[in-house]
């Protein structure tokens, strides 16, 4: 893990503009940081997204036979999961892949004391690779789950990758997507830029797990964290900006920065319905239902695949 890592954040932080994969925000902290995130009352999928999910579950409910087992990319807290094990009939178990190990372990623990009688079963992966299930579905096959706006993380090329691996992982199976579509810049600036103060510390723990898993020796008050809305495909991108010049030190490697440089920490695109029906028709999967949270621009999408 050190090694690719290290590789990883060697190959961003070379190249211009500088960037780190978004996957590196994930660890222990960055996974606390983005649960008081959820919370925030500038953050608004979290809240938009939970005020459809109990009519999604309930509905998903009725087209699952019992026994059912559930996937679930991007874990996290494994907080929204609650609303399906509550209507989905008899679960058979709970599958939860996430990159952010000691977290995964400590949110399956919480979970397990309050559904004793469902298997859970934490997968510590990264799913921007193939991913393999670690059991066999069970008699009511296998529901895939993927909320809140992660799939936003990749760009539409990517997505469209992921969502091929994801079939490949799941084989034949429903798969519940999230997708964000919202254009308002001013809500988009609140919830990337500010979220009540809690981005930029979320932001700038990439450069304290650089110093802490990989010896380097970023000053992280030396970043300001700054969100810039592009256009064409519309997105969000996060920035670091150096806010004067520096050098600092990463594996053998000197990294150098002008006033005002910035790294690029993570993308979130925005999705609206039409375009991810697309991106899951592209990649094989079939739309069977959509869900439209209060507020009109986060999205459900209920995906089928045969195999
Ligand atoms: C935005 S949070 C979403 C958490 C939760 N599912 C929710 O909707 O509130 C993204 C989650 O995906 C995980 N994650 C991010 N990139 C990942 C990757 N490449 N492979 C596996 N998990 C990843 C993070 O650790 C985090 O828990």
């Amino acid at each position: 893990m050190t090694d690719t890592f290290l590789r990883d954040a060697l190959a961003g932080l070379t190249s211009q503009p500088k960037t780190l994969p978004g996957k590196y925000l994930w660890d222990e902290t960055g996974s606390d940081l983005f649960d008081r995130i959820c919370h925030s009352a500038d953050y608004y999928p979290t809240a938009q997204e939970m005020t459809v999910l109990p009519q999604v579950a309930a509905d998903v409910a009725r087209l699952v036979a019992p026994g059912v087992t559930v996937v679930e990319f991007g874990s996290g807290a494994s907080r929204k999961i609650r609303t399906l094990l509550d209507a989905l009939p008899e679960p058979a178990a709970y599958v939860a892949i996430d990159i952010s190990g000691a977290y995964l372990e400590a949110a399956i623990q919480r979970l397990s004391a309050d559904y004793p009688t469902i298997p859970m079963v934490p997968v510590c992966a990264d799913y921007s690779k193939p991913v393999q299930l670690p059991r066999a579905a069970g008699p009511g096959g296998i529901l895939g789950f993927y909320p809140g706006t992660s799939i936003g993380n990749f760009d539409p090329h990517e997505a469209r990758l992921f969502l091929e691996r994801a079939r490949a992982t799941l084989g034949p199976s429903l798969f519940l997507v999230g997708a964000d579509g919202t254009t308002d810049p001013e809500r988009l600036q609140r919830a990337y830029g500010r979220a009540d103060g809690l981005m930029a510390a979320f932001h700038r723990n990439i450069l304290a797990r650089l110093n802490r898993e990989l010896g380097a020796d970023f000053d992280g008050d030396k970043f300001r964290h700054t969100v810039r809305i592009c256009p064409d495909p519309l997105r969000v991108e996060a920035h670091l900006v150096a806010t004067q010049p520096a050098t600092y030190r990463l594996g053998d490697q000197t990294i150098a920065f002008a006033s005002a440089e910035s790294i690029r920490t993570d993308t979130s695109h925005k999705y609206p319905a039409d375009t991810f029906r697309a991106l899951a028709v592209q990649s094989g999967w079939q739309p069977r239902a959509l869900w439209t949270a209060e507020g009109g621009s986060f999205n459900l999408h209920l995906l089928q695949s045969e195999g």
